[in-house]
């Protein structure tokens, strides 16, 4: 049983912590927040012991997880801070994407990690789903070949005033990328275009043009502009023997094989499937429970902070190529 803690509790650290609530190898112990209300709230909600400040609940209730869903400056400066002292505690620890706006701080993390020998996830939740582990099926099992191309798109609304001109880029995208990356591998090189959509002063529609070093190519549309859409996310991944299309994450997984005309489908079931959004984080925060349960090393966690990371770094080599209009980056220049 491992004892649990959550460091940040906004909306999203409060789908961290009720998915602790719901593991069965998982207890809750205690919540924290800078803010004294969200920590009493959480507190009161989960019916733990609650603190406003991270070094006391680790020093108090040494946990083994801490889960880290801090937001700050382009939704994820705020990270580095308490996943360092959590990791320095001694706690595994399961941080929110983007693992942090700056690639130097992210870097920090995950060097942090492998040092003291912990497990470091990163809540990459859109590819936790059964749809993206059968795409994932068909591939293992070679039913779409070598690799051509992949194409991805995620568009959701987002209005509100944001403060920085790549927020979106940066925010949005480490999903996306982290999911071409799962089925196609590192990327080599990126060209990106990006917009300003009416009545915006930050890039809030962008389309990045992607060389993997497999030597397939890639594409990635993702937009803050489309006031709603259904579907909001589409990957699909092309082999010489066939293609795979999975779509909104869990609903629906499509393959097209070459040698046929009956195509195979996986439904999202109406019982035992999967309800809403919730449910990705669901999956994904028992999934990393699951695998520090049964003793994985940090090596062989799903969605790491190292992968992380080299979406981070797709995602500056993007808005390096914005500021040169358009112009080929080398993914391996991107440092920090
Ligand atoms: N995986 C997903 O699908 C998904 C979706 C939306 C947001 N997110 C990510 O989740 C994270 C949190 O999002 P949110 O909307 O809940 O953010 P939020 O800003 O509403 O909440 C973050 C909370 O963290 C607290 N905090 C910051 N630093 C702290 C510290 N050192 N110690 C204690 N508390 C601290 C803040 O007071 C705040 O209450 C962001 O990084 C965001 O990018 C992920």
């Amino acid at each position: 049983m491992q004892r649990t803690c959550v460091i940040g509790m906004g909306p999203i650290g409060n789908n961290h912590a009720t998915a602790y609530t719901q593991c069965e190898c998982a207890e809750l112990v205690g919540v924290c927040d800078k803010n004294p209300e969200r920590a009493k709230k959480a507190g009161e909600k989960y019916g733990v012991p609650y603190f406003l400040d991270a070094q006391q609940m680790l020093d108090a209730l040494k946990p083994d997880i801490c889960s880290v869903a801090t937001g700050g400056y382009e939704y994820s400066s705020d990270h580095c801070e308490p996943t360092l002292q959590a990791l320095e505690a001694g706690c595994h620890v399961l941080g929110e994407k983007p693992i942090s706006n700056s690639l130097k701080d992210a870097k920090l993390m995950v060097d942090t990690a492998e040092r003291l020998g912990r497990c470091y996830g990163i809540d990459l939740n859109h590819r936790f789903t059964p749809a993206a582990r059968q795409a994932k099926k068909w591939q293992d099992d070679g039913r779409i070949g070598e690799l051509l191309f992949c194409n991805m798109a995620l568009w959701i609304g987002k209005f509100m005033p944001l403060d920085s001109v790549f927020y979106h880029l940066k925010a949005l995208n480490p999903h996306s990328v982290n999911i071409m990356q799962y089925f196609c591998g590192p990327v080599k090189e990126v060209s990106c275009f990006a917009m300003k959509a009416s009545g915006r002063d930050i890039y809030s529609t962008s389309s990045i043009n992607m060389r993997f070093e497999c030597g397939a190519v890639g594409h990635l549309t993702s937009s803050y502009d489309i006031k709603r859409g259904h579907p909001m996310e589409r990957c699909e991944v092309a082999g010489v023997d066939g293609r795979f299309i999975f779509e909104d994450m869990w609903r629906e997984a499509v393959l097209y094989p070459a040698d046929s005309w009956v195509k195979e489908v996986y439904t999202n079931p109406v019982f035992d499937g999967f309800a809403g959004f919730y449910d990705t984080f669901k999956d994904r925060i028992h999934t990393f429970v699951r695998q520090v349960e049964a003793g994985a090393r940090p090596e062989e966690i799903d969605g790491s902070g190292k992968e992380g990371l080299e979406a981070s770094r797709v995602i500056h080599a993007a808005i390096q190529s914005i500021k040169e209009n358009g112009a080929v980056i080398q993914v391996s220049s991107i440092t920090e």
